[in-house]
Parts: structure tokens; C-alpha cells; sequence
């Protein structure tokens, strides 16, 4: 099986070609990414000396680029690369359009024409705007993205079913709610809270904290994502989440003094900050779809998640104090930097 992984040294990329170098023996793996500030190839120093692993660094937007090396021949191109935090796309859309949308379509184009087997989008709830309570997002939902970031996703999800429909392109989408777990960049909410708990600094909660998210474990998504190969359908689209009738939401709020009680913090730390604009109130994922196509279904509670993910934090906190430092993007020159 020879897979390309396009932003594999992010956060949900790096999990899964983890995951699939674990799973699978037969497994080969070529990561491709710019390596852009949430890009950190320290996240897989554990399979970097794999013989089934290659990492090339290159724009999805570059045209050239992915054509040399989907002329190589893929079985399978799974597609991660994204600008992916909300906050950023408010301050500035052109990476987020330059990425998200031109990057995908490159890849569609080089993936048609040099004849990879399989394109797999890696996309998001948020594609969906925000629901009211008691609700939640279906396959067949209306697509109502509201921020710069879920705009820009929903365009490259519709690039893609319109190269399947188009052009026969044996493609499909997966929407996923919100990840949390190891190695995730601490700009998103559960490591921020956890490394600015640890340093004793405040956790900024937007507006009220009363909004909701449908909070994944990682390791859940990559299996989900793997199965998905396997299985997955042609111009489908899978929601991968937790959301099931009668299921208790979250808060950010709640999250947050979890994440306290956890760390043994004080909920002093908590300070309510001005809100996101257009902040989306609530999401929450009907998986039904893939639960009953292919029996798949979370295996992490967020209780036993959430704990593992705050120790992880605080046995790898010089990951994250490189991250936050800025020192984390020398790892590309160091180990890499005798190929340059
Ligand atoms: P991330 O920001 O941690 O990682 C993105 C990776 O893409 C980085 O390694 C970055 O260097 C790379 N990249 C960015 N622009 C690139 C370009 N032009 N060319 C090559 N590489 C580039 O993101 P993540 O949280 O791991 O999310 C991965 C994917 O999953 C995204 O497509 C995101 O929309 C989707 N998603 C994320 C979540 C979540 O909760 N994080 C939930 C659902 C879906
Ligand atoms: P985030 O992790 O940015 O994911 P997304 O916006 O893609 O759902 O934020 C999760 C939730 O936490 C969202 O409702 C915004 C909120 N939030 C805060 O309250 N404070 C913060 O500092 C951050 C980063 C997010």
C-alpha cells in the first residue's frame, strides 16, 4: 500500500501516518508538507528512521511539485494539508483560500492525471455552520460555513465531488468534529488550556464559554480514516464524530474546569475574553452513517481521553515549550539538513 499523506507533519496527519506505520507492515508512507508554522516534523521523530517512511518537503499548491511526485504512483493520496485555525482565518483568508482551495484542486488535477487510485478528503464539521440544541450535522445537512476557515474547506470539498462526478475521480470526503490528543498546536483550545495551565498563565475563554464542540479523540479519527480506505465509496461523505440522541453536551466552559480538575489548577485561572467574531455556537456529528455502513464507532470516552491527553502534556512539556518558543522550526534544519 503506498499512501501520500499531504500535511503530515500537522497534528491529525502525523497520528495517522503513526497509526498507519503501526497498523499496517505493508504500509509505505510519503509525507509531503510546506512545513508552515503548524507544521512540526519533531511529531514524528518516533517513525522518522522507518524504512516504510519518506517526508519531502513541498507546497499542495505547486503545481510542479505535485505532479513530480504523484508521477511516482499512489495508491492512496490523503489529503491533510490545511491552514486549519478559525482565529487566523479571521485575521487573514489568503492562506486559507491559497491552501485549502488551490492546494486541493492542484492536487485533484495531478491526481487525475497521473492515476492515484484513491483521494481521500480530510474535512470538517464546521463545513456546516452551527446548530441549535438537540440537533445534529447529517451527511446531507446544508453546507452553511460561517468562517473564512470553514468557507474555504467547504469550497474543496465541493472541488472534490465535482471531480468524482466530472471526472470519475474515485474520491471521497470525511467530515470530523472537533480532535483533541497528543501533539496537537497549542493555539487550538485543549492545549492551550492545558500548557497555559501548566504555566500558570490565564485560559481565555471566548464570550460566555457556553458554546459546544463534538470532541474526537485523534487516535478514534485515524482508525476511522483507515477503515475508510478500505471501505469508503465513491463520491460519499462520511461525518466522524461522537454525537448520539439524548448525548450530553460540552461546553468550553465545562471542558476548561476539567481540564483544571485534572491538572489540579485553580479555576481562578479562568478569564473570560472578548469573543470570536461570527463564533459558531454548537456542533455535535451524527456518525450513524459510517456506524452502520461499517460498524465503526469512538472507542474513547472524552473522560479517559482527556486524562490521557493532559498527561501526555505534562510528560511532553518540552514539546510544547518549543512550540510556544519558536524553537520547535529548527527540527527541519537539524535532521534534515544535511539533504538540503
Ligand atoms: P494542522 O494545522 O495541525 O496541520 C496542517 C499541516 O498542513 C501542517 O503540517 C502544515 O505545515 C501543512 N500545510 C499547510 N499548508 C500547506 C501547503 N500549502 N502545502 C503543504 N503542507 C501544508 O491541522 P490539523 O489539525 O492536523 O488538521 C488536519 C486536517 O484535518 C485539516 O484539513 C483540517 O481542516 C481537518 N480537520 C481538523 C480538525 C481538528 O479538530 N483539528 C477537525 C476536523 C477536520
Ligand atoms: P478551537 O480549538 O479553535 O476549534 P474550533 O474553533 O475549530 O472549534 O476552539 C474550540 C472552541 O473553544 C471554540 O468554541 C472557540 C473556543 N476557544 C476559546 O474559548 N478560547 C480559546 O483561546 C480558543 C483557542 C478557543
Amino acid at each position: 500500500m503506498k499512501i501520500l499523506v499531504t500535511g503530515g507533519a500537522g497534528f491529525i496527519g502525523s497520528n495517522f501516518i503513526r497509526f498507519m506505520l503501526g497498523e499496517h507492515p505493508g504500509a509505505f508512507v510519503t509525507n509531503v508538507d510546506s512545513l508552515t508554522y503548524a507544521g512540526n516534523l519533531e511529531n514524528l521523530a518516533s517513525i522518522e528512521k522507518d524504512p516504510r517512511y519518506r517526508f519531502v518537503k513541498a507546497d499542495i499548491a505547486d503545481p510542479d511539485a505535485m505532479d513530480g511526485l504523484l508521477s511516482e504512483g499512489f495508491d492512496t493520496l490523503v489529503n491533510f494539508a490545511a491552514e486549519s485555525h478559525v482565529d487566523r482565518s479571521i485575521e487573514s483568508a489568503r492562506e486559507f483560500i491559497r491552501t485549502n482551495i488551490t492546494g486541493t484542486q492542484t492536487l485533484l488535477d495531478s491526481a487525475r492525471a497521473r492515476s492515484v487510485g484513491l483521494f481521500v478528503q480530510i474535512s470538517t464539521d464546521e463545513v456546516y455552520g452551527s446548530l441549535p440544541p438537540g440537533e445534529a450535522f447529517r451527511e446531507d445537512t446544508a453546507l452553511h460555513p460561517n468562517s473564512p476557515y470553514a468557507a474555504s474547506k467547504t469550497a474543496a470539498d465541493l472541488l472534490v465531488l465535482a471531480a468524482v462526478h466530472t471526472h470519475g475521480l474515485n474520491a471521497f470526503v470525511t467530515r470530523c468534529s472537533n480532535n483533541y490528543g497528543p501533539y496537537q498546536f497549542p493555539e487550538k483550545l485543549i492545549p492551550l488550556f492545558i500548557s497555559n495551565a501548566l504555566e500558570g498563565k490565564e485560559l481565555p475563554v471566548y464570550g460566555d464559554g457556553l458554546q459546544v464542540r463534538d470532541w474526537l479523540h485523534v487516535d478514534d479519527h485515524s482508525r476511522a480514516i483507515d477503515l475508510l480506505i478500505r471501505e469508503g465509496r465513491k463520491g460519499e461523505v462520511y461525518n466522524i464524530g461522537t454525537w448520539q440522541t439524548g448525548a450530553a453536551d460540552r461546553t468550553n466552559i465545562e471542558i476548561a474546569k476539567l481540564l483544571l480538575r485534572c491538572l489540579d489548577r485553580p479555576e481562578s485561572l479562568l478569564r473570560y475574553v472578548t469573543d470570536r467574531p461570527g463564533h459558531d455556537r454548537r456542533y455535535a456529528m451524527d456518525y450513524s452513517k459510517i456506524a452502520r455502513e461499517f460498524g465503526w464507532k469512538p472507542l474513547i470516552s472524552l473522560e479517559d481521553g482527556l486524562r490521557s491527553t493532559v498527561r501526555w502534556y505534562v510528560e511532553n512539556r518540552s514539546w510544547w515549550e518549543k512550540v510556544k518558543s519558536g524553537e520547535y522550526q529548527e527540527y527541519y534544519r537539524r535532521h534534515y539538513g544535511s539533504r538540503l
